[in-house]
């Protein structure tokens, strides 16, 4: 064999049965062959095991897909390039001309963008309620056949809590899926609802130190395998080294998720005492609105505190801007804290109508508490608190 053939057919080193690697390796290669016409043909069919082409699967993505649906009690997961891209291909995958969607004004941005401008080009309408509006969705649901119902709990970026029983329970009764977005509630919770597709930001809490983007449709495998096919042609597929590093990010999960939700309720409790806070959002406060209903179906509260500042937007703006253990950055879920001011947070989509209804103000500021020490996170707000105040 020439050198520039065998650079092209390297040596294949086989490790011995009974001799696995302790951390599995990456599988970073698209393609996968057979020995024959029949063995390809029956993979591809599914008559045998077996991968073909990345963009339909690969065993360090299908590991990860694995590992994610028993995290939330499910039999079958789809990953791919973001949680955007998640969301977008269970969407595509999901209506067709003439369906109804139902969605909310207490919801990540891009969510409704897809649904008011991407779906609505091509024939899908919708109903823009708010999340804790139990008798509008009744009213819609009965009101015209609707094809799914796509929800956040707690709401990006306010912490509403949304009534998943019930919203569920209206779904299935007028024949609607549910998809619910279970970024802020994590990878382990929610899974007691007969919530028919869990979307995830893998980007947040799965990565969890901030260097890798993904995305997980997950759910019962007769309806994942109705949106495999269209999800390998959409093609946001997720790259193995992606998955890797997110599978690595999983083994602290509970750690690092349940560290940073205790500091992000002692900061709750730090703010809501605060004299330049007007409001606090947190599901863990005990006066929180959705306190009793985070409290019956939820383990741990979130990571995520926003708040209001008392003295309006530029005033938060300043906090923002004083602080020096958060970084003013997009995201959330990593283990550096960061925060976004009431200028970068507030929804261009939404009139000011629609922002106050969705329980957004003028100065309300997004918090996501990472794994630094707690007391040093509440000195930092203290201080950038105090410096926004004076004078
Ligand atoms: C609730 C929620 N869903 C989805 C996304 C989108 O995730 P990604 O940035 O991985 O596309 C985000 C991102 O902030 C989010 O907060």
């Amino acid at each position: 064999m020439k050198k520039s053939t065998r650079v092209n057919h390297p040596p294949q080193v086989d490790v011995p049965a009974g001799n696995r690697p302790v951390v599995a390796p990456i599988y970073q290669t698209v393609k996968f062959e057979f020995e024959t016409v029949d063995d390809t043909l029956r993979a591809l069919s599914g008559e045998q095991p077996g991968f073909y082409y990345l963009r339909s699967s690969n065993p360090t993505t299908r590991a990860l897909e694995l590992t994610l649906a028993e995290l939330q009690g499910r039999d079958d997961c789809l990953v791919c390039a973001s949680g955007v891209g998640a969301i977008a291909q269970t969407l595509l995958a999901l209506t067709r001309q003439g369906d109804h969607v139902l969605c909310f004004l207490e919801s990540y941005g891009p969510t409704r963008f897809l649904i008011r401008r991407t779906l609505a080009r091509f024939g899908v309408s919708h109903t823009l309620l708010s999340i804790g509006d139990l008798a509008g969705i009744e009213a819609s649901l009965a009101a015209r056949p609707t094809r799914l119902v796509i929800f956040e709990s707690p709401t990006n970026p306010i912490n509403r809590v949304a009534d998943i029983g019930a919203i569920t329970r209206l779904a299935r009764e007028h024949g609607a899926l549910t998809l619910l977005d279970n970024t802020f509630a994590g990878l382990h919770q929610h899974g007691q609802f007969p919530v028919d597709i869990y979307l995830h930001s893998l980007t947040k809490f799965a990565s969890g130190h901030g260097d890798v983007m993904g995305g997980a449709v997950i759910g019962n495998a007769a309806l994942i395998a109705t949106l495999r096919p269209d999800f390998s042609t959409l093609g946001g597929v997720l790259d193995p080294h992606a998955a890797f590093l997110l599978q690595r990010g999983l083994k602290t999960y509970f750690v690092r998720y349940r560290t940073q939700c205790a500091s992000a309720q002692r900061i709750a409790e730090f703010l809501a005492s605060h004299p330049a806070v007007e409001r606090t959002h947190y599901p863990g406060l005990p006066g929180a609105p959705g306190h009793a209903l985070a409290r019956a179906q939820m383990s741990e509260f979130g990571a995520v505190v926003s708040f209001d500042v008392r003295a309006g937007a530029q005033s938060a703006g300043r906090v923002a801007e004083a602080l020096q253990l958060f970084a003013m950055a997009a995201s959330l879920g990593a283990t550096d804290s960061l925060v976004l001011p009431p200028q970068l947070l507030a929804s261009r989509d939404l009139n000011d109508e629609q922002q106050r209804q969705a329980g957004m103000a003028a100065g309300t500021v997004r918090l996501s508490i990472g794994l630094e020490d707690v007391d040093d996170l509440i000195e930092d707000l203290r201080a950038a608190l105090a410096a926004a105040h004076q004078p």
